[in-house]
C-alpha cells in the first residue's frame, strides 16, 4: 500500500488474537502499522506483534528489493510493536536502531542488548535526514508510555504518531472509526490526557496532512474531526450530551429501578440515555461511555457492606482512568443495611470535580410508591 511516493505500509491485520494487550475484546481483530519510507536512505518505521514477523518482513523485502534499510525507528517499546527488533537487526546487521534513551533501557531489558554500537539516540527537535525526507523527532511521554517518540517527515507532512490516533480492529474489515478509536483511546491512554494534550499543542506547529498511526486507519482527509475528538478526550470534555445509566442488578429489582429512570428520563426529552448492565457489557466498552457523556447515574446493590463486586470493578476503574469533570447520581438497592451510596461516593473521592446530584434514590428490596418517588426527583433534576 502507498501512502505517498516514497512511504509504504507494511503492517498486518491480526485475526487471531483474542484479547489485545491480555484485556480488550477485538472483534474486528487488530492491526499493527508499520511503515517503510524509501530515499537515499531507507528507514522502517517500527516493528510489528511478534507472530507476524515472517508477513512483515516479507513485505518488506519485497519493497526493498536488494536494498537493506538503514535505520529502524522504534517509537514505542511496547511488545505489539517492538518484539521483532532483535530478529530484525540480526536479519540486517548494518542497520542502525533509532530510538529514544528511555527506550534503550527497555530494548535492554526486553533483548538483553542496548545496541550501544549500532544505535542512535534521539530526543525532542533532533532531525535525521534521509535525503529529500527529512525525520523530526518529537516527546511524547506517558502516552502512553516514558520512552514514546512520534515522528514528523518533513517532507511528505506526515506524521507517525505511535499509539496516538490508533483504534481496535483490523484493516480489512470497515467500521466507524469514532467508536473503537473511542474505546481504545479511553482503555489505554484515558488516564495520560495531560500528557496527550501537550502533544497535541506540539503537533499543532506542524503542518500535518496526513498521520499514519501504529493501529488503526491511516488518516488522510478530515484531520480536523481526529484532532478535535483527540482535544475533547484528552480534556476531559463532554463529547456528547447524553446520560449513562449504569446498574447492577442480582434479582432484576435494582434494574428494573434502573430501567424506570431511564424511561424518565426519556419522556423528559433527554436527548441520550444509555442503560448499561455492568456484569455483561464489556467493561472497555462501559468505560469509554461513562467518559462519552457529561452524567453518570450509578445503580448497584448493597453487598457485604459495600457495593456489588462489577460496580466496584467499574468505579475503580473509572478512578484509575483519570474520570473526571462530570455529574454522577447514586441509586442504592439494600434490603437491610443499605450502604451502597456511602460507598459509591467514597470510592469517587478520588475523582476531580466530581458534582453529586442532590437526589440519591434508595430502594428497599423492590421498588415501592416512595423509591418511585425518589426517581422522578431525581430524572427532574438530571433533565433540569
Ligand atoms: Fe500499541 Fe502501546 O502499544
Amino acid at each position: 500500500m502507498e501512502i505517498t511516493k516514497d512511504i509504504r505500509y507494511v503492517g498486518v491485520n491480526d485475526h487471531e488474537i483474542d484479547l489485545f494487550e491480555g484485556q480488550y475484546k477485538v472483534e474486528n481483530g487488530m492491526a499493527y502499522n508499520s511503515y517503510v519510507i524509501v530515499d537515499e536512505k531507507i528507514a522502517v518505521m517500527d516493528t510489528v506483534d511478534g507472530s507476524f514477523y515472517e508477513e512483515w518482513m516479507q513485505k518488506i523485502r519485497q519493497i526493498l528489493g536488494s536494498r537493506t534499510p538503514d535505520y529502524l525507528v522504534v517509537q514505542h517499546m511496547e511488545p505489539d510493536h517492538s518484539a521483532n527488533i532483535s530478529a530484525f537487526l540480526q536479519a540486517f546487521p548494518n542497520t542502525v536502531i533509532v530510538s529514544s534513551a528511555p527506550a534503550f533501557n527497555m530494548v535492554k531489558q526486553f533483548f538483553g542488548t542496548d545496541y550501544a554500537d549500532r544505535r542512535l539516540i534521539v530526543k525532542e527537535g533532533d532531525t535525521l535526514s534521509l535525503g529529500v525526507h527529512t525525520l523530526q523527532f518529537i516527546g511524547a511521554p506517558m502516552v502512553h508510555w516514558p520512552e514514546v517518540i512520534v515522528t514528523y517527515d518533513q517532507h511528505d507532512k506526515v506524521l507517525f504518531s505511535a499509539d496516538g490516533f490508533g483504534k481496535f480492529g483490523a484493516l480489512d474489515v470497515e467500521e466507524e472509526w469514532a467508536c473503537e478509536a473511542r474505546r481504545y483511546y479511553f482503555g489505554i491512554v484515558g488516564k495520560f490526557g495531560m500528557q496527550v494534550q501537550n502533544l497535541l499543542k506540539k503537533a499543532a506547529a506542524l503542518d500535518i496532512q496526513i498521520i499514519c498511526p501504529l493501529h488503526g486507519p491511516i488518516l488522510k482527509e478530515n484531520l480536523e474531526y481526529y484532532v478535535n475528538l483527540y482535544q475533547t478526550w484528552s480534556s476531559y470534555g463532554v463529547e456528547s450530551e447524553g446520560i449513562m445509566i449504569a446498574y447492577t442488578s442480582v434479582y432484576g429489582n435494582t434494574k428494573a429501578a434502573a430501567k424506570l429512570l431511564a424511561d424518565k428520563l426519556t419522556e423528559r426529552g433527554c436527548p441520550k440515555v444509555v442503560l448499561t448492565d455492568l456484569a455483561r457489557e464489556d467493561m472497555a466498552e462501559c468505560i469509554e461511555d461513562a467518559f462519552r457523556y457529561g452524567k453518570l447515574v450509578l445503580a448497584t446493590t448493597t453487598y457485604n457492606t459495600d457495593m456489588f463486586p462489577f460496580m466496584r470493578e467499574f468505579i475503580h476503574e473509572l478512578a484509575g482512568h483519570n474520570y473526571q469533570n462530570r455529574t454522577v447520581a447514586l441509586i442504592e438497592n439494600g434490603s437491610w443495611a443499605p450502604l451502597a451510596a456511602k460507598a459509591m461516593r467514597a470510592k469517587l473521592e478520588a475523582c476531580k470535580d466530581i458534582t453529586f446530584a442532590e437526589h440519591t434514590v434508595q430502594i428497599r428490596s423492590a421498588l415501592n410508591e416512595d423509591s418511585i418517588a425518589q426517581i422522578e426527583a431525581l430524572a427532574e433534576e438530571l433533565c433540569s
